[in-house]
C-alpha cells in the first residue's frame, strides 16, 4: 500500500513506486489517501477506506502528510498518521542514523506516552496533554530494544527523564527488569536532555537508543541532522506480525514543495527497510540501499550541496540498481 501523502509526499512517492516497479515488479502498489489529500476529499484525514486497505495490506509505504493550511485547526493531516500507527499497533519505530563513524539506531515507542494520553480543557481554561506509559507497553519495546542490540554492537541506551517524571521511572525499572533476560547487552540509562548534548557531540558513541514517543520523536530529527540532514532518513514501524508502516523521517516540507528539488533518498531508504522487514527480501533491500549510497555520491540534491532535483536522483537509482541487476 503506498500513501503519497502531502507537500513533497507524493513527489518522493514517485521514485518509490519507479524504484519498486524495477527491482520487485511482482509487488502489487496500490495507492490510498491520508493527511491534508484525504481532509480535501472526503473531511477526514484517514478515511475508513484507506484503514481497510492498509489493514490488509502486507505493508504500508507513506510519504509524509501535513500542510500549513490545517496546521492548527480541529481536523488535522497528522490526526489521521496517528490514528493509523494505533491502529495498526506499529510500537516499534526503528529510525537508524548512519554517517562515517556513526551508526546509530533509534527505538521510538510509537503508540504511547504524550501523543494518546487523557487531553482536554478544564473549566478555567487550563488546556493539557498527559504522558501515560503502562508497563506492558514499556516491557514490548524494552524486549524490542534489546533484542536489535543483541543483533548489532550489544549497547543499548535507554533514555528518560527520571529525575523528574513518574513514567520515566517507570520506564527504567522496566528497562532494568528485561536487562536481566539479556546479560550479553551492556545498558546504559540517560538523561534525555544529556542524550541531545551527547547526540549532538559525540554522536558515535551510540549503538542502540531506546526511548518514548515525545523524546524519539525529537532525538530522531537531531540524529538526522549529524548524519546528513532529514532528507537522508527513514524508518520503520514494526507491530508483532501485522503490516508495518515505512515512512522518512522528515515531513512535507511546504518550503520545498512543488520544486522537485526534495532528497527522495529517506523515502526510498524507507523503501528499503519495506523491502527488508516488511516483505522479507533482504538482498533486494541491501541492493537498494547500496544503489542509493552509490547514487548519492553521482547525484546530490541541494541539501547536500549538490545540485541534482528528485528525479535525478531518482533515475540515478534505477540506473545503479540496472547496473547491479545485469552483472
Ligand atoms: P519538515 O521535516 O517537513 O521540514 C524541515 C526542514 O527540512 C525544511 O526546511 C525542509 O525543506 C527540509 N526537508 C525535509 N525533508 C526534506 C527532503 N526530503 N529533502 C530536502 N529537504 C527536506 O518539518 P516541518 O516543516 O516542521 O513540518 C512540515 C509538515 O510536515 C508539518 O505539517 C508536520 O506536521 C509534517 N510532518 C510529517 C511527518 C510525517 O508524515 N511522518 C514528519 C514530520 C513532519
Ligand atoms: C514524525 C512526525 C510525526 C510524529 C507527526 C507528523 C505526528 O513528526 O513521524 O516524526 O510526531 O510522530
Ligand atoms: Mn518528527
Amino acid at each position: 500500500m503506498l500513501l503519497p501523502g502531502d507537500g513533497i509526499g507524493p513527489e518522493v512517492s514517485e521514485q518509490a513506486r519507479l524504484v519498486l516497479e524495477l527491482l520487485a515488479p511482482d509487488v502489487e502498489i496500490e495507492e490510498r489517501l491520508l493527511g491534508a489529500a484525504a481532509i480535501r476529499a472526503t473531511g477526514t484525514p484517514l478515511p475508513d477506506e484507506t484503514l481497510d486497505a492498509c489493514r490488509g495490506a502486507v505493508a504500508v509505504l507513506k510519504g509524509p502528510i501535513g500542510d500549513p493550511e490545517f496546521e492548527a485547526g480541529e481536523v488535522r493531516p497528522e490526526q489521521g498518521l496517528l490514528a493509523l500507527r494505533a491502529a495498526l499497533d506499529v510500537y516499534a519505530n526503528l529510525r537508524p542514523a548512519i554517517s562515517g563513524d556513526v551508526d546509530v539506531l533509534i527505538v521510538r515507542e510509537l503508540v504511547g506516552g504524550l501523543y494518546f494520553g487523557a487531553r482536554g480543557v478544564r473549566e478555567d481554561g487550563t488546556v493539557y496533554d498527559t504522558c501515560e506509559y503502562h508497563p506492558s507497553q514499556v516491557e514490548r519495546i524494552a524486549r524490542r530494544a534489546f533484542a536489535l542490540a543483541e543483533l548489532r554492537g550489544g549497547r543499548l541506551t535507554s533514555v528518560d527523564k527520571a529525575n523528574v517524571l513518574d513514567t520515566s521511572r517507570l520506564w527504567r525499572r522496566v528497562v532494568d527488569e528485561i536487562a536481566r533476560d539479556h546479560p550479553e547487552v551492556r545498558v546504559e540509562h540517560m538523561l534525555v536532555d544529556n542524550a541531545a548534548m551527547q547526540l549532538a557531540s559525540a554522536p558515535e558513541q551510540f549503538d542502540v537508543l531506546v526511548t518514548e514517543n515525545m523524546f524519539g520523536d525529537i532525538l530522531s530529527d537531531l540524529a538526522a541532522a549529524v548524519t546528513g540532514g532529514l532528507g537522508l532518513a527513514p524508518s520503520a514501524s514494526l507491530s508483532d506480525g501485522g503490516p508495518g508502516i515505512f515512512e522518512p523521517v522528515h515531513g512535507a516540507a511546504p518550503d520545498i514543495a512543488g520544486t522537485g528539488t526534495a532528497n527522495p533518498a529517506a523515502m526510498l531508504r524507507s523503501t528499503a527497510l519495506l523491502l527488508e522487514h516488511g516483505l522479507g527480501r533482504a538482498e533486494q533491500a541491501e541492493a537498494l540501499a547500496r544503489a542509493v549510497d552509490a547514487a548519492l555520491v553521482h547525484a546530490p540534491t541541494s541539501d547536500l550541496g549538490g545540485k541534482a532535483t528528485t528525479a535525478e536522483l531518482g533515475a540515478a537509482v534505477r540506473e545503479q540498481l540496472a547496473g547491479a541487476l545485469i552483472t
